[in-house]
């Protein structure tokens, strides 16, 4: 059976982010043929359209790794009720020119988390009301904002909440089905 590629894309880049724990254990509990790959934020510059006429070269190589996925799960925190900036300049850069919406199309999966006890439900709508707009389907259910986060690590940074690994590995299983709606699996 081949792989099918999912674009993984977290919203910090802090070096100690729960948000990349919780997507390293997604990497893991991703059931086959979903292969689940990070792509990396950190060397993306701030968008301006003026650079579309001498494009950097790693906008392209963004674009064009998320134009191979098949479909994507953003892992996201909250930054003052909405997306991260980083999220929202990645998602800006990928959605340009227009007729070439890298994201258009790629099923969406997405996880918010916060050491608070909303779990960023604020990041998780805003980023929503963006896909609507970038034509992707994100999954409507199960809905996953993480709360109280910062309790759910061992000193390695392994994630060993019980609840909440039972619950991500049940969202996986879900996108699996979400995302065979759309692609042949
Ligand atoms: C935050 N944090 C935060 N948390 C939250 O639940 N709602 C919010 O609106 C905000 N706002 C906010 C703004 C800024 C500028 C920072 C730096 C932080 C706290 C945030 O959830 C916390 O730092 C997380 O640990 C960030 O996610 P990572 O980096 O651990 O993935």
């Amino acid at each position: 059976m081949n792989n099918i590629k999912i674009g993984l894309i977290i919203g910090s880049l802090r070096a100690d982010s729960y948000s990349r724990k919780v997507a390293q254990f997604l990497t893991k509990v991703a059931p086959p043929p979903l292969q689940l790959e990070i792509i990396e934020l950190n060397n993306l510059s701030m968008y301006n359209q003026d650079l579309e006429k001498d494009l950097p070269a790693q906008w392209s190589a963004f674009r064009n790794q998320i134009k191979s996925c098949t479909g994507i799960i953003f892992v996201t925190p909250e930054y003052n009720r909405s997306i991260p900036g980083v999220l929202k300049n990645a998602i800006d850069i990928g959605s340009r020119p227009i007729s070439e919406n890298a994201w258009k199309d790629k099923p969406a999966g997405i996880v918010s988390i916060s050491p608070g006890v909303m779990g960023a439900f604020g990041a998780n709508h805003h980023l929503r009301q963006c896909l609507v707009f970038l034509n992707v389907a994100a999954m409507p259910q199960p809905e996953v904002y993480l709360g109280k986060v910062n309790t759910f690590f061992n000193e390695n940074g392994v994630l060993i909440n019980e609840d909440s690994k039972h619950f991500l590995e049940a969202f996986m299983q879900a996108y699996k089905i979400w995302l065979s709606r759309f692609a042949n699996l």
